[in-house]
């Protein structure tokens, strides 16, 4: 094995112990490594941003099929929370119905991840709230009618 690799692992057992101490479960803290789902998609239907009171933010990409979530990325500039909690709420979602994926709640999320330190459930919240927006928005796009079309 290179130092290089030997080094990586040193320090991700690191952030593991960290994390595990801080109140991460194995769950939340492989999210938060792997982050499966952290990125753009380039031909998304839809992006929305949103930034939480904490003052991080979440941009949601979402593309849409035959009226099913097809796929899903966010770029967290956020916490190791909000990073862990926004890779649960992507598998949670991704090839159910667009109606089924607006229901998803904290609770579906805090299910998934197991335990996240108690000051970190707002991230949870935030990640969800940054994908409802995002459905919302993407819903309005196709059913233009729903729009405010009032004059201002
Ligand atoms: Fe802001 Fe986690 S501290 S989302």
């Amino acid at each position: 094995m290179s130092e290089e690799i030997i080094e990586t692992i040193g320090a991700s057992n690191g952030v593991r112990e960290m994390l595990s101490n801080a109140g991460y479960s194995d769950k939340a803290i492989q999210y938060y490594l792997e982050k499966p789902y952290m990125g753009v998609l380039s031909d998304a239907d839809q992006v929305s941003e949103m930034t939480g009171t904490c003052g991080d933010t979440m941009a949601v990409y979402l593309k849409v099929a035959h009226g099913k979530v097809t796929d899903v990325m966010y770029q967290v500039m956020g916490c190791a929370g909000a990073i862990s909690a926004a890779m649960a709420a992507v598998d949670l979602v991704k090839g159910k119905n667009i109606e089924d994926a607006r229901n998803l709640e904290d609770g579906d999320i805090f299910r998934v991840l197991q335990d996240i330190p108690v000051k970190k459930h707002h991230c949870i919240q935030l990640a969800v709230k940054a994908l409802h927006l995002t459905i919302d928005a993407y819903q309005q796009s196709q059913n233009p009618k729903t729009q405010d079309t009032s004059f201002k």
